[in-house]
């Protein structure tokens, strides 16, 4: 294994934390075993001359190569479900009123290997059955990693990931489900984007959304990065536009427009 030197390590937790607000500070033995294979791979035998290659590399590959390696992608399809059900029954109403159509625009941000953003895909489709409504829905998911960002374009699941959905939902949404994997249903991948994106950068003035999901990506920010996130959610949230977050994540809402709703739901104020 190659050894992380304490420059090198400050080095990288500072970069982590100023480009993508990760906090690494207790993580030098995560990352000198979860990195060494990597610069191996790159015949590297220092961190230091890694973190220049990342530094080097305009595409943003590595940086999103090193963030997927440090942190988690763990996900799965119905995940914290009371929010899917509160969409339906709540949020999904509020929003469109007495209209029977409308267009809305949602951003799965943080969306790791896409299960978020396709049952998300799933809720809107059982709310147009069920309430006889022509709903356009246009939903952006995005990640800093590019790897996962493949998989969910994929759409090709383990039938393992099944078990969180409720039954009919698998008939309808997934496809074949005999073999080992399925795939989901090409018309629901039809109304997702995907986007390589950093958080940390603002949305541009030319998205604004309905719906705003950031859940289980602030679990690994300081408070400064988090409050940074948060600013760059609100502005990109429509006046009384909703955002939901990770029941086990924190919001300071102070000096910002929004309002607690429902647990882990926060609505921007429409004044
Ligand atoms: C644990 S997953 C959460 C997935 C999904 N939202 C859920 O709740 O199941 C967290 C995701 O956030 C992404 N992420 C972490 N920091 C990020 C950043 N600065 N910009 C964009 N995505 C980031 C990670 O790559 C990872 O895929």
């Amino acid at each position: 294994m190659i050894r992380l030197k304490d420059k090198e390590f400050s080095d990288i937790v500072q970069y982590m934390r100023d480009e993508y607000g990760i906090n690494l500070e207790k993580k030098k033995v995560l990352i000198e075993c979860r990195m060494s294979k990597i610069l191996e791979r790159y015949g590297l035998d220092s961190f230091a001359g890694y973190l220049d290659m990342v530094h080097q590399d305009r595409s943003g590959e590595m940086a999103g190569e090193m963030v997927n390696h440090l942190t988690t992608n763990y996900t799965y399809f119905y995940r914290e479900a009371d929010h899917f059900e509160r969409l339906q029954d709540a949020i999904l109403p509020e929003l469109l009123g007495h209209s029977v159509s409308g267009t809305l625009d949602i951003w799965c941000a943080g969306c790791s290997t896409g299960e978020e953003c396709y049952t998300l895909g799933m809720t809107l489709e059982e709310y147009k059955r069920i309430r006889n409504v022509t709903l356009r829905a246009r939903i952006l998911a995005t990640d800093i990693s590019g790897k996962v960002l493949d998989k969910a374009r994929d759409g090709e699941y383990p039938v393992k990931e099944l078990e969180g959905l409720p039954p009919e939902w698998r008939r309808k949404y997934c496809g074949d489900t005999s073999g080992r994997t399925f795939r989901v249903d090409e018309e629901l991948k039809s109304c997702v984007r995907f986007q390589r994106r950093n958080l940390m950068e603002p949305m541009p003035a030319s998205e604004r959304f309905d719906i705003i999901l950031c859940r289980n990506v602030m679990i690994y920010f300081d408070r400064i990065s988090r409050n940074r996130l948060i600013k760059n959610l609100e502005d990109a949230l429509k006046k009384g536009g909703y955002l939901l977050i990770g029941h086990a994540e924190l919001l300071t809402i102070k000096e910002t427009n929004l309002e607690p709703v429902y647990p882990a739901v926060y609505r921007k104020k429409k004044e």
